[in-house]
């Protein structure tokens, strides 16, 4: 017997009736060390759930892999923090997630067939959701609200009325749910309107709606859809991402609280997503690609209650007075911010050129036309396309294809151009100085498209290269998914002189760990490890201007920095600030 139910107009839980105040919050973009703080937080701002997708492609990134379930992934150990901490929890598993997450969860390795029908009932497809449902569903079953644990309900599919109308997929979703042992409550969310709840919802599952504002009227098309039982929000947006190159994004906290308090006065159950937004670490955000592509930052403050770093911001006060009108909240003190490590310099003093060392990285795979990322079996990161050309003069390099999602290009070592999907560029004028010449392109994979019928697009380079309109061939693709970057053998600062992409290595003395904000002034774009964890990227176009550094990843003492710059630096030096920088603003 399930624990939660549905009457004619709201949820019970076991008997008594029950409303949902619940606020998202991905365990997979917090340090797991923060877990049980961020929950306690949730908990104290009034919320009696926290919700989470699964990102799929996390837990199982090769098809015969076992399902990683431990760091960051110990998804088991959330759920038991968040039942200690007296939560209830609310499951999205996907297969799909969304989620500005890279492919939204889909394993890149879906695509290595490129005729697979995603989110279908291709066989293809359902087979891998299958295997990886074996997998995940028995560790949790334990959880589940129906053996003691804190999980109330599970969701079918993300606003699947977005993407396609194969019920028949939806309902192989369902069956693979319920044949595992899920007892649960099984929901759909969609989009709030006619048409996606048509396309995205079960017969027998409860529909629920996303929405960040008309509060009224979503409600109404969610009522008009289905003619009984609870009203719930399923994602209430109360701020929202950034891509990299547009402003940041800020929602008043008084309009978020204005319509959080219209939908609880409305009756309505509610998720807000983001409670607590955290951090796309490493490789992990996603991208849109609707006229263009464009990638998302690294951060997922989302402008949400607790920020990128755990303290409570405006929204966190404003939305706790509404949900204290309508249920009680803890009697409790509201918590302060956490602590910040003092502004501290660190010199990068030691450095490494990547083109002379991509050996060290990555043995090559030698090709006749340069193949993608994809083929290469490489899920995140860059690949260094290597080669000759024989014509020597000035000429037009065509990238037919075009490149997936940033090229450099350099011709005998020296830089000679960048080209980005996001600006449709697929041809660079050059000069090869010689016959013979060697030409580099180091493509940057920025993020699977997590949105639309692009998820799962091929990356690297996507077709053959000319040089004047003569393909040229013989490829060394050498693929550089970075899991180790400190292969590379470095060397003082001012003693390799290539320039071009390379990795700088610095040291820096912490008294006591605390929060810090990495930011980069007068560098470029690159990547960020500290202590050998991947904090991910950093671009000076902006917004988004320094790194969130999680007290956890510090230890007294002696700490290691890495940076791959991709272009260059005006100094050698980088700061841990105690303040983040999300960029210029939009409202
Ligand atoms: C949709 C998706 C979420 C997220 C939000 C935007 O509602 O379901 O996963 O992508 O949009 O942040």
């Amino acid at each position: 017997m399930p624990a939660l139910t549905t009457s004619s107009d709201g949820f019970l839980l076991g008997d008594e009736p029950f409303r949902i105040i619940s606020g998202a919050m991905h365990y997979f973009r917090i340090h797991p060390e923060q877990w049980a703080d961020r929950l306690r937080k949730a908990r104290l701002m009034g919320l009696n759930t926290v919700e989470t997708y699964v990102p799929w492609n996390l837990h199982q990134p090769d098809p015969g892999s076992a399902l990683a379930l431990d760091g960051i992934l110990d998804l088991p150990r959330y759920l038991e923090l968040a039942r200690a901490e007296g939560l209830h929890v609310l499951l999205r598993p996907g297969p799909y997630v969304c989620a500005e997450w890279d492919g939204g969860g889909l394993p890149a390795w879906l695509t290595s067939d490129p005729d697979i029908r995603l989110r279908s009932n291709d066989p293809r497809f359902t087979n891998a959701v299958d295997r990886y449902l074996d997998l995940l569903v028995p560790p949790l079953l334990p959880h589940m609200a129906a053996s003691g644990g804190p999980v109330i309900a599970v969701q079918v599919e993300n606003e699947y009325g977005a993407y396609g109308d194969d019920t028949s997929y939806l309902k192989h979703l369902e069956r693979a749910l319920r044949s595992r042992g899920v007892e649960e409550l099984l929901f759909t969310c969609d989009q709030a309107n006619r048409e996606h709840l048509m396309a995205g919802s079960l017969p027998g599952v409860l529909a629920t709606g996303t929405f960040g504002s008309r509060v009224d009227q979503s409600l109404g098309q969610l009522r008009a859809h289905q003619g009984e039982g609870p009203l719930m929000c399923s994602e209430f947006w109360i701020g929202w991402f950034d891509h990299w190159g547009e402003p940041h994004h800020v929602r008043d906290a008084a309009d978020a609280a204005t319509d959080l308090e219209r939908l609880l006065a409305a009756g309505a159950s509610v998720n807000i997503y983001m409670f607590h937004g955290g951090t796309n670490f490493g490789f992990t955000n996603g991208a849109n690609h609707d006229h263009a592509y464009s990638a998302t930052v690294t951060s997922y403050d989302y402008d949400a209650p607790l920020t990128e770093c755990g303290d409570p911001g405006p929204k966190y006060h404003a939305f706790r007075e509404v949900i204290a009108r309508h249920s009680p909240v803890p009697d409790e003190p509201v918590p302060a911010a956490g602590a910040k490590l003092p502004p501290t310099t660190v010199v990068l003093d030691r450095r490494a050129a990547l083109l002379p060392h991509v050996g060290a990285l990555a043995e090559a795979v030698r090709t006749d036309a340069p193949v993608t990322m994809d083929e290469l079996g490489q899920r995140a990161g860059y690949v260094l396309y290597r080669t000759t050309v024989p014509a020597a003069g000035d000429g037009l390099l065509h990238f037919t294809g075009g490149v997936g999602d940033r090229a450099q290009v350099f011709v005998d070592g020296a830089p000679a151009g960048v080209l980005e999907r996001e600006r449709h560029e697929e041809t660079l004028p050059v000069r090869m100085p010689r016959p013979g010449a060697t030409l580099d392109v180091l493509v940057e994979n920025m993020g699977g498209v997590n949105y639309g019928p692009r998820i799962g697009a091929p990356k690297g380079l996507l077709g053959p290269v000319t040089f004047n309109g003569t393909a040229l061939y013989g490829w060394d693709c050498h693929p550089l998914p970075l899991d180790d970057p400190g292969a590379v053998p470095l060397a003082p600062t001012g003693t390799d002189t290539d320039a071009g992409p390379a990795f700088h290595h610095g040291t820096f003395e912490v008294d006591t760990p605390a929060d810090a904000f990495l930011s980069l002034p007068g560098w470029v774009k690159g990547q960020a490890w500290i202590n050998g964890f991947h904090l991910g990227r950093y671009w000076n176009r902006g917004p988004q201007r320094a790194l969130y550094v999680p007290a956890p990843l510090l230890r007294s003492g002696t700490n290691g920095l890495v940076l791959l710059e991709l272009h260059g630096t005006t100094g050698h030096r980088v700061l841990l600030t105690d303040t983040p920088d999300l960029g210029f603003e939009k409202s």
